[in-house]
């Protein structure tokens, strides 16, 4: 299963078995997760932080931040860009925090703030295991769809014998590649999906496009297909190969694209438009190359059809979900957009932040929905984005079941 471009937090915990978490670590990291880690004031206590991010290549978050707003902001991120939380070693004391709902440091703040499936790998000496309360907590949690990996029996740190060992590393990262394999949530689904830019030809070696990569809307077929959807691609001109199983058609200008689109819109449940269609063309297109003859030219333009507003007005019970790239006025213009378009969700993202936009393997988008409800996602990789956007619209399509959720 390939895990690479998905997000993982890793929540460490102050016991013995912390320095095996280091190996959990940096095998996620070699299969090409993104991996955060948060450490509690106590495991840094047992191993450095510096281990951490060494491995994982990003900052270790600790529970030492003077600047209260970078706190805030940074346990609500990771909290909602974690596709999947790890907390090993999962002491008695996190784990009795988080059956009560206690959020007083960085890790148990996160716990409480995410969305993601938390995997939980206790580990501590057998007779703190086995106490009444540490396996009711376990059992509270268990109920509300919090996974548990159960500890190891052997020989303790301290020289006793007994269940409560953490176990192999590798055992833990297998465990979590089974929880991230996605769910075939969109069996039976039959979806477009748009990507790239188009080109407007100019004369025979001259074209308008824009800076659009293909990525965002190449990483919504690529989870789509994963998730059991029948995907067909419909890309613009771009330097990306087409993911495994999904259908390929490869178009260059704005109306080649409509007519893919068109031609295959009756058989389809779902489009979702993440393609940069130029705006406007040449309104002729030289036959000869044009002469550099005056000092100044001047290019007429004549606009494109608007792909997207087209089969807002044809949509039926289908899906129409579209992308708007803006500079400014980010929230208001892509609102206006969903509207005019006859749209189910519109994806906006502000091409002038770092870290979003065209290019990136990254994306900052904010889902507006049409009953008005917004879900704001913090940086993350396109790869995550595509399923969050898929894991948004996936009770909308007709025909589909509702999706089920974590548990949480
Ligand atoms: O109006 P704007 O171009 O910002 O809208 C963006 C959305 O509309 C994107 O989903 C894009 O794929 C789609 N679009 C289209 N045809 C156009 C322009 C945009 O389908 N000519």
């Amino acid at each position: 299963m390939d895990i690479k471009g998905r997000s993982v937090v890793v929540g460490v915990c102050g016991g013995i078995a912390a320095y095996k978490v280091v190996e959990v670590v940096s095998r996620l990291k070699k299969m090409g997760a993104e991996v955060d880690v948060i450490m509690t004031a106590n495991a840094q206590k047992f191993v450095a932080p510096l281990t951490f991010r060494s491995l994982s290549h990003r900052p270790v978050v600790t529970d030492m931040f003077s600047d209260p707003e970078y706190w805030d902001i940074k346990h609500v991120s990771l909290a909602q860009k974690a596709d999947l939380f790890i907390v090993a070693p999962a002491t008695a004391n996190i784990i009795g925090k988080l059956a009560a709902g206690i959020a007083d440091d960085m890790l148990s703040t996160t716990l409480v703030a995410t969305k993601a499936p938390v995997l939980i790998v206790p580990a501590m000496n057998h007779d703190m295991y086995s106490n009444a309360v540490v396996q009711r907590n376990i059992e509270t949690l268990k109920e509300l769809g919090y996974i548990f990996m159960e500890p190891d029996t052997g020989r303790m740190a301290e020289g006793s014998s007994g269940k409560g060992r953490l176990p192999e590393p590798s055992a833990i990262v297998e465990k979590a590649v089974s929880i991230l394999k996605p769910a075939r949530d969109l069996e039976g689904i039959r979806m477009i999906v748009t990507a790239g830019p188009t080109r407007e030809n100019i004369d025979p070696v001259r074209y308008i496009s824009n800076y659009s990569s293909g990525k965002m809307g190449y990483a919504v077929a690529q989870a789509a297909h994963e998730r059991g959807a029948d995907v067909l691609l419909i890309s613009g001109p771009v330097e990306l190969e087409g993911p495994d199983g999904v259908r390929l058609i490869r178009t260059s200008t704005a109306e080649e694209m409509e007519e893919a689109v068109l031609g295959n819109f009756e058989n389809c449940d779902m489009v979702i438009m993440a393609a940069a269609v130029a705006d406007y063309r040449p309104a002729e297109v030289s036959g000869t190359k044009i002469k550099k003859n005056d000092d100044e030219m001047v290019l007429r333009l004549r606009k494109n059809p608007d792909i997207l507003k087209k089969l807002g007005t044809i949509k039926g019970n289908r899906t129409l979900v579209g992308f708007s790239a803006e500079t400014d006025n980010l929230a208001e213009n892509a609102a206006k957009k969903l509207e005019s378009k006859n749209l189910d969700m519109i994806v906006a993202n502000d091409v002038t932040m770092e870290g979003a936009g065209f290019g990136t393997d990254t994306n900052i988008v904010r889902m507006i929905k049409r009953d008005g409800t917004v879900v704001v996602l913090p940086l993350m990789s396109k790869l995550s984005v595509a399923h969050r956007i898929l894991d948004e619209v996936r009770g909308m399509a007709a025909g589909s079941g509702q999706g089920s959720g974590n548990g949480q």
